[in-house]
């Protein structure tokens, strides 16, 4: 890492000062410090993301000064000398915190192969950090985009719940709508915040151990019960918790659950204490549980007790007026996240966005967006970006492109020409414009994969 930061810390000055010139020769940037005092004060004003420090200083001993640092700044990589053969010392050293040690006399070399292994290792330690925040990112419940009314309405009435005491909340929606990034912003502004949000995807697990996650079970209850085990229901406390695709659950399980979110009381499996339950349950569902209902698969009486508040949360589709600014969010979003510069997105590129239906909802934009901003190079969106069915909905493989074969200066020449082979030449331009991807090509020249791989073949292209 070029332009670290280093301090040095010892009292010979002979060391002090090749170190600081070797250092600097390899691109860092260096004070230096005679004493474990001095060190201190000057660890405070530089912030160093690297100290050197010898053991034997003037007035403390460096194992005591590093503790110090190492309480001030755990992320400061620490590097300690020491006379040869006092081994002991540099396990102490290590204990405390030391990234490595070095015996004296050293050559510059060992210390500078050190700091860099130091400095990469730290790169992947923020990488880590950097991809966890991308995951935590995938909810980000500060930027929830609501430009439609339809999703201000939504919001509000999310307020408005997040400020009674409502027990149980039903979403609803397609896939994608956003289902759980509303459940997590209902948490955040309930006064519950600071309790566990738990999510349980009731699709995932068979019916007896759903039940007891949610409930937990006694020793001994069932075969695999070797020992209790606390449910989310207990876990959740105070929390919310969030049960994902209800209309998954068993019919036995909707019964417990029915129970349990009237009486606010629930068992472990296999107990007969009684448990209060004090969280929030928010349900949500991709299917109709209406239509469910009626044909037998989900008890009435549970869907009318989760209805009690419901919302609706509508496809893109229904709120058009959402998709650019959500687009342009997720642009600067992964801008950020992949080091890219787009700018903007061109108006057809909006026409094309706002005319598709996105059957799979803001994931499917959020996925085109994020293709487009790893993969494309330049600073806006444009049509030919797009993926093939955005395209064509928008109306961009039609009309538009009869107007560019008006701008092409066709002209015949005297002898004539064939018509075949302009057609051969157009079939292997667009194949080339298109990187080989025969969809696209066909897209390119408004006909059929289909006609395209006949003419394809008729070409001997194929
Ligand atoms: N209004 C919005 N503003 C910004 N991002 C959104 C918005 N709505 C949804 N998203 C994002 O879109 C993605 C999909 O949303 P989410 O996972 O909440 O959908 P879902 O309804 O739970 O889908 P499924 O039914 O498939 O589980 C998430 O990354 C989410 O953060
Ligand atoms: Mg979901």
């Amino acid at each position: 890492m070029a332009h670290a930061r280093i301090l040095v810390i010892d009292d010979e000055k002979l060391i002090r000062w090749s170190l600081q010139k070797n250092l600097e020769r390899s691109g860092y940037i260096v004070e230096i410090a005679e004493s474990g005092e001095e060190g201190l004060v000057i660890f405070e004003e530089f912030d160093p993301d690297a100290v050197i420090i010898d053991n034997k200083l003037p007035g403390a001993n460096g194992i005591e000064i590093m503790s110090e640092i190492h309480n001030r700044d755990p992320r400061v990589i620490m590097l300690f000398m020491t006379a040869f053969g006092t081994i002991e010392l540099a396990v102490e050293a290590m204990k405390r915190g030391a990234y490595d040690y070095v015996n004296k006399p050293f050559v510059y070399d060992e210390i500078k192969q050190l700091l860099e292994k130091a400095f990469h290792l730290r790169g992947l330690d923020s990488e880590v950090a950097r991809l966890k925040d991308y995951v935590h990112r995938q909810y980000d419940t500060d930027n929830v985009i609501a430009e439609s009314q339809h999703m201000k309405d939504i919001l509000e009435l999310i307020d408005k719940i997040a400020r009674s005491a409502a027990p149980t909340v039903l979403l609803t929606g397609e896939s994608g709508v956003g289902k759980d990034l509303l459940a997590r912003l209902l948490h955040q502004r309930c006064p519950r915040r600071n309790n566990p949000f738990i999510t349980i995807n009731c699709a995932s697990l068979p019916e007896t151990l759903l039940e007891s996650e949610l409930f937990g079970h006694e020793k001994g209850s069932f075969t695999d019960a070797k020992s209790m085990k606390r449910g989310q229901f207990e876990l959740a406390a105070n929390g919310t918790i969030y049960l994902d695709e209800i209309g998954e659950i068993s019919l036995g399980t909707q019964v417990n659950l029915l129970q349990v979110i009237e009486n606010r009381l629930f068992k472990r499996v296999g107990g007969i204490k009684d448990l209060r339950i004090d969280s929030l349950v928010i349900a949500a569902t991709n299917i109709d549980l209406a239509a469910a209902v009626a044909s037998g698969r989900f008890r009435r009486d549970l869907f009318y007790r989760l209805n009690l508040i419901p919302i609706e949360i509508p496809p893109l589709r229904e709120r058009r007026s959402d998709i650019v600014p959500i687009a342009l969010f997720f642009m600067r979003r992964f801008n950020e996240d992949f080091h890219r510069q787009f700018k903007g997105i061109s108006e057809d590129a909006k026409t094309a966005l706002t005319r598709y239906n996105w059957p799979g909802n803001i994931r499917e934009l959020r996925n085109v967006i994020e293709r487009i901003v790893i993969l494309e190079d330049g600073q806006t969106i444009n049509v030919e970006n797009l993926p093939v069915e955005l395209i064509e909905q928008g109306g961009f493989s039609g009309d538009h492109k009869s107007n560019a074969v008006a701008q092409l200066r066709l002209e015949i020449p005297e002898s004539g020409l064939s018509m075949e082979a302009v057609e051969h030449e157009l079939v292997v331009k667009a194949l080339e414009k298109a990187g080989n991807n025969q969809t696209k090509a066909a897209v390119l020249l408004s006909i059929t994969r289909d006609s395209l791989r006949y003419k394809m073949k008729k070409f001997k292209l194929l």
